[in-house]
């Protein structure tokens, strides 16, 4: 049985992802310093699969107590790194904290795998990084613009790391998947985006102000250049992420990969507008949703949905639900969470 380490094991997409690789015939460890997430998790992933899964609580900017893990625990058939800060407003006022966290992380995972002859790793890397792209839908062959913001930057960064090592030492061979707008949650109703603050991803604010954790919750800008004015982006299931990922390490594992270094496009390729999305939430609830319009963010970029034809054709990936599956299972995870809390 092939092993896999997972760091943000606890956390959202890494542990959906763990269901998934459990479903795979994969055993399992997490790293997860439960900066963002709940030790609770992993209670959740034996109740889905009825695997128990040891996490770790290590941060990984501590690398004496990673390299632990990996006397502990190895070896590894292979690595996903989910473990960073992903808060693109947090980045903007504590950009020191994200570059610690995400980069100095990010270094000391290479450093044990190359202690612990680990060769393969998939990175959790983000749309982000095409900043306001040149061209829609984005291929992995857009250019890159300018980070909007740090979070943005230290997965540009992170990139560039990752590309350099394999690419030069030929060692490690890396997979980089770019996610487009994660959300919703797993069929169960277990498990979902649990963010320890003030939710501000879209769907998760949604959905709180439908169950009246908000009073209300406000469209950033409707005077865009889109069909309706607000933003576009490429909403793709949590549950279609997480297969992407095993297909991912099934491809490196195979010795499929083409280079040392391959990025992959991780959306829908359909772009779905606020005012959209808003209106499949309440088309799925049959419920009005309390919003009001407001001013732009700063940082966002207008419009940005995914080409994922290279994920298709090379990882055999597709996407199989919809934003409306997304509101789904999103609505039934906040009722599930808010009675707990
Ligand atoms: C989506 C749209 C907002 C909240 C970021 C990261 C990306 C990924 C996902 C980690 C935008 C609008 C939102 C609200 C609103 N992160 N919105 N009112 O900024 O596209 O992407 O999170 O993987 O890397 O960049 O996601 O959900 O914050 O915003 O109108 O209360 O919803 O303006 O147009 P974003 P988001």
């Amino acid at each position: 049985m092939k092993k896999i380490l997972v760091t943000g094991g606890c956390g959202y997409i890494g542990s959906h992802t763990i269901i998934n690789l459990i479903n795979n015939g994969y055993a399992l460890v997490s790293i997860d310093d439960l900066s963002n997430s709940k030790a609770d998790v992993t209670n959740k992933i034996k109740a889905i699969t009825g695997v128990d899964i040891k996490n770790y609580v290590v941060d990984l900017k501590n690398v004496d107590a990673t390299r632990q893990v990996f006397v502990a625990e190895g070896p590894f058939d292979g690595i996903i790194h989910f473990a960073a800060s992903k808060l693109v407003g947090e980045s903007v006022s504590h950009p020191l904290s994200y570059f610690q966290n995400n980069l100095l992380g990010l270094l000391n995972l290479l450093a044990c795998m190359q202690e612990f002859d680990v060769d393969k790793l998939i990175f959790s890397s983000s749309c982000s990084v095409y900043g306001n792209a040149t061209e829609l839908p984005v291929t992995e062959m857009t250019p890159r613009q300018e980070a909007e913001s740090p979070y943005a930057r230290t997965k540009q960064i992170g990139e560039d790391i990752l590309h350099d090592i394999s690419v030069h030492q030929k060692k490690i061979k890396t997979v980089l998947l770019r996610y487009f707008n994660p959300a919703g949650a797993h069929e169960s109703g277990l498990i979902g985006e649990d963010p320890s603050n003030k939710a501000s991803n879209l769907v998760p604010v949604i959905t709180e102000t439908a169950i009246g954790k908000r009073e209300r919750m406000v469209v950033f800008g409707d005077d865009y250049q889109t069909r309706d004015g607000s933003c576009i982006r490429d909403y793709i299931h949590v549950m279609d992420l997480a297969a992407a990922h095993t297909k991912a390490m099934e491809y490196l594992l195979n010795g499929q990969n083409q280079d040392y270094c391959e990025i992959f496009n991780l959306g829908i390729g359909e772009g779905v507008t606020v005012l959209e999305a808003i209106h499949a939430f309440e088309a799925i609830t049959e419920q009005k949703l309390n919003y009001s319009i407001g001013p732009r963010r700063d940082g966002d970029v207008e419009s940005i949905y995914a080409n994922y034809e290279k994920a298709r054709t090379v990882l055999g990936w597709s996407p199989e639900r919809s934003i409306e599956d997304i509101m789904r299972s999103a609505w039934v995870w906040e009722q599930n969470r808010s009675r707990k809390s």
